[in-house]
C-alpha cells in the first residue's frame, strides 16, 4: 500500500525515532509499504518518520546503478547492490570513514528542493534486518550517502541542516513557502 509522505515542516520529521525492539507483522507490513512508496515516488531511500511513523526503520535501493559504489561488503563478504537491495534496516549505528565529499541530494519530504551535501564518503553501518540478523555493511558512493541520509531521518536530522550557509540562505524562501503550505 502506498503511504502518504509527510512534508517539511511536519514535527514528526524532527522527532528522534524509537528503536524497533521487536519485528512484528506490523513492522513487516510497514517495510513493504515503505518500499512500494519509495518506488512510487522514485526515491532511493525512505525512513519511517517520512510516512509519519516514529520508528527506527528505513529502506534504501540504489541498485539501478551498480557503478554508484566502488565496493560493498556485508559481514565481511563482497556482495552486489542487486543482492542487498531493497535494503530494509532497523536500529542503525554508523561509523564514518573516508574523505568528506560533496554531492547533490534531494529528499522526498522536500519536493523540488535539492542541494549539495558534504558527507563522509564511506560508511560502516551496523544494522538489523527484519529477520533479526545483524548486518555490518561497508560501502561508499551513493549507497553510503543514502544510508547516512536515511539514518539522519531516524534521529530527527534533515538534509537542510547539512547545507552550507550560502545554500541555506538561497532556499530560505522555499522553506517559508513549505511552512505556509504544509505547516
Ligand atoms: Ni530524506
Amino acid at each position: 500500500m502506498i503511504r502518504k509522505i509527510v512534508f517539511y515542516p511536519d514535527p514528526v520529521l524532527r522527532k528522534p525515532a524509537a528503536p524497533v525492539t521487536e519485528v512484528t507483522d506490523e513492522v513487516r507490513a510497514l517495510a513493504t509499504d515503505m518500499i512500494e512508496t519509495m518506488y512510487e515516488a522514485q526515491g532511493v531511500g525512505l525512513a519511517a518518520p517520512q510516512i509519519g511513523v516514529s520508528s527506527q526503520l528505513a529502506v534504501v535501493d540504489v541498485s539501478h546503478d551498480e557503478e554508484c559504489i566502488s565496493y560493498l561488503r556485508v559481514n565481511g563478504k563482497e556482495t552486489t547492490l542487486d543482492e542487498i537491495c531493497p535494503l530494509v534496516f532497523v536500529n542503525p549505528e554508523l561509523e564514518f570513514l573516508g574523505e568528506k565529499e560533496g554531492d547533490t541530494e534531494g529528499c522526498l519530504s522536500f519536493p523540488d528542493l535539492r542541494g549539495e551535501i558534504v558527507r563522509p564518503s564511506e560508511v560502516k553501518a551496523t544494522v538489523q534486518n527484519l529477520d533479526g540478523e545483524t548486518l555490518v555493511i561497508e560501502t561508499d558512493g551513493l549507497f553510503a550517502r543514502a544510508i547516512q541520509h536515511e539514518t539522519d531521518h531516524l534521529f530527527g536530522k534533515l538534509f537542510i541542516d547539512r547545507m552550507s550557509s550560502a545554500r541555506k540562505l538561497a532556499i530560505k524562501r522555499q522553506l517559508k513557502e513549505m511552512q505556509a503550505e504544509f505547516g
